[in-house]
Parts: structure tokens; sequence; C-alpha cells
């Protein structure tokens, strides 16, 4: 086995330019003092609300590399942790995403936890707890975490079943945030920002989606994100007629169903007809 089997360029996971990020709440503040004692977080939240560009943002402002991965079901501890590989010089082990996080003191965001199946999720247990180790099992190895070290999770709470959850063993060894799509003013002024779209525009496209979220439940699965209301904006600032902008945004993407589509687009033309 070579010697530099596991030099990384921890550069690669540097966030150089700050990622826009505007507080919706003491968000900042908690994640920061849980990091301060390397506490795991969860992030909980619908989709497009904001949870990959905060983890994103608080990575940047802890000046901490960030190293994501996004599970799947099919995704197995070797994927995570590492594996032998075969090359011309004979077998060469190679560090997981998680791995390379714990030697280098990366910030790890394990984006939608809960698609992962449960013997994979079980790795992370040593590293977040008081431990802070993880095995390399196949390797005969065992690391203790850099001291920088973090994991943080993400997960969506809407759409998962029973036999989708996390157990009480992962679970409990995290803080957790909670987050939602963003008060009115606060995404108006995101959306806005993020499209280029003056305010009056963006305060629209709000109360479309603001509107739409109170479908979630009566035929619809999950409300307008705020990602959408940023694609809404980034159409419509490229000249795209609003209510094709939010047509191919706001409903296409949404449902399947006719009846609710239509409904969708009446709330669309209340403000864009
Ligand atoms: N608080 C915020 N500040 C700045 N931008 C935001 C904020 N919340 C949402 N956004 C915008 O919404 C988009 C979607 O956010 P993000 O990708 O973080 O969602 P997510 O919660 O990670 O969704 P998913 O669960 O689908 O991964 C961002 O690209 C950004 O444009
Ligand atoms: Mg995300």
């Amino acid at each position: 086995m070579s010697m530099i089997e596991n030099v990384v360029d921890i550069e690669q996971y540097k966030v150089t330019k700050e990622p826009y990020y505007e507080a919706v709440g003491g968000e900042i503040e908690l994640y920061t003092s849980a990091y301060d004692v390397r506490m795991p977080m969860m992030i909980k939240g619908p989709t497009g609300c904001g949870k990959s560009r905060f983890v994103e943002h608080m990575a940047w402002k802890l000046g901490k590399p960030l190293i994501t991965v996004a599970c799947n079901e099919d995704m197995t501890a070797s994927d995570l942790v590492g594996r032998f590989l075969l090359d011309k010089d004979g077998t060469k082990w190679q560090d997981g995403p998680l791995t390379t996080a714990a030697r280098i003191g990366a910030i790890c965001y394990l984006d939608e936890i809960v698609e992962a199946r449960q013997d994979t999720t079980v790795v992370i247990h040593p590293l977040t707890d008081h431990r802070r180790t993880l095995p390399l099992d196949k390797k005969g190895e065992l690391i203790a975490a850099h001291p920088d070290f973090q994991l943080v999770i993400s997960y969506n709470p809407g759409y998962q079943s029973l036999m989708k959850d996390l157990k009480q063993s992962t679970k409990q060894r995290f803080g957790g945030l909670d987050f939602d799509y963003p008060e009115e003013k606060i995404e108006i002024n995101i959306v806005a920002k993020e499209s280029g779209v003056d305010e009056k525009i963006a305060e629209k496209l709000v109360h479309i989606a603001q509107r739409a979220r109170n479908l979630k439940g009566h035929g619809l699965d999950e409300g307008i994100s705020t990602r959408l209301l940023v694609y809404s904006g980034q159409l419509i600032a490229q000249g795209v007629s609003p209510l094709a902008a939010c047509s191919m945004t706001m409903v296409t993407p949404l449902t399947d169903d006719p009846d609710m589509r239509d409904t969708l687009h009446a709330a669309v033309e209340t403000f864009f007809g």
C-alpha cells in the first residue's frame, strides 16, 4: 500500500465565498453554540426551505471544510466509511466521505439521512457520542475524530413512513433545529435577492405560495417551497411572463392532479391575471 493513500486536499472542501443566507430566527447563534461543544445537529424541515443553504453558510462562517453526502437507500456503510479498491499495484484503501471528514475536521452533512438503511445509519453512532471515533472494521483501524469534526444531518419530517424513521438511539445523539418556510417579509427578501425581481413581484410570488401551502394535506403533499419561488423569480427576471413562469415552477412540478392544477392556476391568476 502506498504512503500517500489518504492525503486529501482540504482546500477543495472549503467554502470560500459567503453563501447568502437570511437568518429567520436565532438559528445562527444556536448552531454556533452547538458547534462550540461539537454537538451533532439535525436540521428538520420541508423541501426547499433553506436547510442546505444554512449548513453551507455555517461552514463558511465557522471557517470549516464542508463535506456533503446525499443519502439514499442503496447507500451502504462502505459508501460512507470507505473500501478497498483494486488497482495495478494491488489493493488500496479509499476513505469514504465520512472518514475523510473525521480525519480533516470537516463538517459532514448527511442530507436526507432517513433514506439510508438503518444498518448504514448506525456507523455514525460511535462518532456521535463521547467516543468521537470511527472504526474502519475492514481495514482494522480506529480513527479518533479531528477536534473540529461535526456531523450534521437533515431530514424532511413530512414524507417518511414509520419504516423509514430514524431509530431513537440515532435521533437521541443529536440536537435539533426546526426549519420551515420563512415568514413573509423574510421570504420576499430572499426571493428578490436570489432571483433579481423587484420586491413587488417577490411579494406576489410569496402570496401565491402562502395560498398553496394551505392545500398541504388537502391534495398537495408539500407546499410550494422557497426554492420554487426563487425559480419563478429567475424566469420572470429573464423576461418570461409571470403566468408562464409560475405555471412552470409552481404548478407543473407540484402535482399531476388536474383539479389541483386548476386550483393552483387560479391562485396564480389572482395575482398575475
Ligand atoms: N434563509 C434563506 N436565505 C437565503 N436563501 C434561502 C433561504 N431559505 C431558502 N433559500 C433559497 O431557497 C433555495 C433552497 O434552499 P435549500 O437548497 O437550502 O433547501 P433545503 O431545505 O436544503 O431543501 P431539500 O430538503 O430539498 O434539500 C436556496 O437555493 C435559496 O435560494
Ligand atoms: Mg438540501
